[in-house]
């Protein structure tokens, strides 16, 4: 079954494609963005999203991801985005500052046909950095080092944070609950 992924972030369709080949999934692009409603955990966003995106006969595929500072209470959560264009990298580090650096990256990505409605969760526990590292990856990606790493997710390869990523691990989980759909009908 090939499956439309329905998002605005190129990277995101990179990782998701990678993801998905391993399990011979093919993933088109719907590049749009789907109006979030506001909501206080990352589960809901993505059942707004099923619905707003789902069509008759097609898979689809979504995603909302968010980064929780354990010093804050877990903000910036499901605001991550707007944390992210408002005080931006550096205004997290600021946040920070001489404070505890523990945090935790979380998708929740959900798949929509028909009836058949599938949501996954992935995490990844780490620390956020003093300072930018690295030049790959989007968002966050320079400022978070995954638990046992002394490099941040812009100083791995794609395929590297995939195996261990917030991201890789819900959709490694949602490809394999839609091959087993496949390999029913
Ligand atoms: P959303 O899932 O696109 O709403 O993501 C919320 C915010 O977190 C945005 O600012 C993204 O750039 C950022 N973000 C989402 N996923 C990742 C990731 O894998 N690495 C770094 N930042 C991310």
């Amino acid at each position: 079954m090939r499956v439309t992924f329905v998002t605005s972030n190129a990277s995101k369709v990179a990782e998701v494609r990678r993801i998905f080949a391993e399990y011979e999934i093919p993933v088109a692009w719907s590049r749009r963005s789907i109006p979030e409603p506001q909501c206080d955990r990352l589960e809901e966003v993505v059942e707004a999203k099923l619905a707003a995106a789902a069509k008759p006969g097609v898979g689809v595929v979504v995603e909302d991801s968010g980064l929780f500072l354990e010093d804050a209470k877990g903000f910036p959560g499901v605001y991550s985005r707007f944390a992210y264009d408002t005080i931006g990298l550096d205004g997290v580090l600021r946040l920070l500052a001489n404070r505890p650096r523990g945090a935790t990256f979380r998708t929740v990505a959900g798949f929509r046909k028909g009836r058949t409605t599938l949501l996954t969760v992935g995490e990844v526990h780490g620390t956020i950095s003093s300072r930018r590292q690295g030049t790959g990856g989007f968002g966050y990606d320079p400022i978070f080092f995954p638990e046992g790493s002394d490099r941040t997710f812009a100083e791995i390869s794609g395929p590297e944070k995939d195996r261990i990523s917030h991201r890789g691990r819900a959709m490694r989980a949602l490809a394999r609950k839609i091959a087993a759909l496949n390999s029913k009908v």
